[in-house]
């Protein structure tokens, strides 16, 4: 912990926020403020001995040391696929039930997606769908912890490693969820994190790409920086020696690496906060007909970054809810119908089923007990009404069968 509590921090954060409750929200301490001025007067600010602290801090998180510090997630997914040797004409299978910025980067390789569908009480990539989809061109596989409940890992792997192909996790919503008691971070070839503005754990924008083997690691730290290695001290200054293979500009830098250091200090709270916030829904709507959470097992622990609820009738859902004053989302639009994914097109009806009816709300860390139970009434009373609402319809249905068979008497 830092030097004031997390509900210190949060009254003061909740003083900036709209009349509507928020489906996300961002976490700064005001504690960030001496680092933070420190290093931007320090007359160092590029990537240094920060971001190398804050790569060391990260390792427990992820029960791996292997951590690059980046500039966001979405070049951790770009620095994964180019270490997984993925590039011009190859299929990399991947899942339309996310953010844009998982599979931007795909096209960004020249390579192909090829969708797999999902199980539609998670919003996960499907195993099974995965092995059936796999082809002499695949190189990789690309899986989302919807939410930040895990994706079916091992298996995931399995496939992964009886093809020779890469796994690679999205986990840009699941920074602190573990698998099999087991964090993620520790599991696959490459995991890909988010420190973007309304995540787990901001740095304002960052990420990282966390890989199990250590040479992917080496070949990273030089790609995350146009392909020179920044240890190695130069004759000149500012003069490198050969550069043997094409890089980036992904790194982190020590401005933003000392707002994560103050951030690793409370995010074990503020994932806590989630995770209590999501057991008390969980209790609440269970045995609701319409409103129904997803259906997550046991032997692994999402940090709820959404929790997502299957509705009848969503658009309707969403409207009762923002009357409410409480604001939730779908998120994330199915990729696939995106204009340029039109090429990659096929029949998802795992998709189909879990878009027409997923809607989140929201969990996190800011909600007061007085805002819990507005969001756990209001859920319950569209419950009742839509009950009402089908009861209705149906004995009217009815109304109508027995006029029409008057009618034929
Ligand atoms: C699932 C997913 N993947 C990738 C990204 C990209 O991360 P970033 O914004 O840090 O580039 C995000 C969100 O921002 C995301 O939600």
């Amino acid at each position: 912990m830092g030097t004031e509590s997390v509900d210190e921090s949060v009254k003061k954060l909740l003083s900036g926020g709209g009349k509507d409750i928020a489906l996300f929200k961002v976490f700064l301490p005001e504690s960030v403020m001496e680092p933070l001025r420190e290093v931007l007067l320090s007359g160092y600010i590029g990537e240094g001995p920060k971001v190398e602290e804050f790569e060391r801090q990260l390792g427990p998180w992820f029960g791996n040391n292997n951590v690059l510090a980046l500039n966001n997630g979405t070049a951790a997914l770009q620095l994964a696929l180019r270490l997984a040797n993925v590039g011009y004409g190859d299929e990399v299978i991947s899942t339309a039930m996310t953010c844009s910025a998982t599979n931007e980067p795909i096209l960004a390789m020249g390579a192909k997606i090829v969708w797999a569908d999902i199980d539609p009480w998670t919003g996960n990539i499907a195993p099974e769908d995965v092995v059936r989809k796999i082809t002499p061109k695949t190189k990789a596989i690309m899986c989302v912890h919807w939410g930040g409940y895990p994706c079916e890992l091992d298996e995931l792997n399995a496939i992964a490693a009886e093809h020779g192909i890469k796994l690679i996790e999205d986990a840009c919503h699941a920074f602190g969820s573990t698998y099999r008691d087991r964090p993620i971070g520790s599991h696959s070839d490459f995991s890909c994190f988010s420190f973007q503005a309304i995540k787990e754990m901001t740095t304002i924008d960052g990420g990282a790409l966390v890989c199990k083997s250590e040479a992917d690691c080496e070949r990273g730290r030089l790609l995350r920086w146009y392909g020179i290695d920044r240890r190695v001290k130069r004759k000149d200054l500012r003069c490198e020696a050969d550069i043997v293979e094409y890089g980036y500009k992904f790194h982190m830098n020590d401005v933003t690496a000392v707002i994560g250091l103050e951030q690793l200090k409370y995010v074990g709270k503020t994932i806590e906060k989630h995770r209590s916030n999501a057991g008390r829904y969980d209790e609440a709507f269970n045995g609701l007909k319409f409103v129904r959470p997803l259906k997550y097992k046991g032997d692994r622990s999402s940090v709820y970054w959404l929790y997502t609820m299957r509705v009848k009738d969503s658009q309707r859902f969403i409207e009762h809810m923002r009357k409410a004053g409480i604001t939730v989302s779908q998120v994330h639009a199915r990729n696939d119908k995106h204009t340029m994914f039109k090429d990659f097109r096929v029949e998802l009806p795992g998709v189909d089923e879990f878009t027409s009816e997923q809607v989140s709300i929201p969990a996190g860390w800011w909600l007061t007990e007085k805002d819990l139970s507005h969001i756990i009434n209001s859920v319950v009373e569209y419950d009742r009404s839509y009950r009402r609402f089908q009861e209705v319809r149906s004995s009217s249905g009815k109304c109508e069968k027995t006029s029409a068979l008057r009618a034929n008497l």
